[in-house]
């Protein structure tokens, strides 16, 4: 049991590690086989949030990082809905992609200082990032 907790720890650690070195944010252009509609995704990240929220207020430090890392990870857009939903934003397309870039790096920031169980950095990062979300939602939704 303990074995396996060490393992999934190791695999944690170094699969957020390779993450916060090699950034690759989808914004939807992407063929990736994994892409799923943006309501999925998005309901997706509204779990992982109230999984970092609840991690936060328990001092849990490895899922912390673990839910911050799944909202800096999340899988691309169907082309489908990114065609649309550029379409829809026409000259504010731009001004989605650094507000979606701006949420991801907060949320590499945050599974980073949950790895060095810095709380204070980890709080300021969260509220960021909550903040950058509520105003993507405002001018893009
Ligand atoms: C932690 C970050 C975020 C969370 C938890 C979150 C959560 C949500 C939720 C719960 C919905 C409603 C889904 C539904 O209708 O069932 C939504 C919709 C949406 N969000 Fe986010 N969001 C986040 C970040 C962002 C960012 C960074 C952007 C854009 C830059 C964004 C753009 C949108 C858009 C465009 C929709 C409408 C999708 C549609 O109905 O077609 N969100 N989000």
């Amino acid at each position: 049991m303990r074995f396996f907790s060490l393992i999934s720890i190791l695999i944690l650690s170094l699969t957020t590690s390779l993450s916060v070195f090699s950034q690759e944010h989808h914004h939807g252009e992407s063929s990736n086989e994994l892409a799923q509609p943006i309501v999925q995704i998005m309901q997706n990240m509204n779990e992982d949030l109230a999984n970092l929220s609840k991690a936060i207020m328990l001092e849990d430090y490895d899922n912390i990082t673990l839910s911050a890392h799944k909202i800096a990870n999340h899988p691309p857009i169907i082309k489908e809905d990114m065609d649309e939903l550029f379409k829809r934003l026409a000259d504010k397309k731009e001004a989605f992609i650094a507000c979606d870039t701006t949420v991801h790096n907060l949320a590499v920031e945050i599974a980073k200082a949950g790895k060095k169980q810095d709380m204070t950095l980890v709080l300021d990062k969260y509220s960021a990032m909550i903040s950058k979300s509520v105003e993507c939602h405002n001018n893009f939704r």
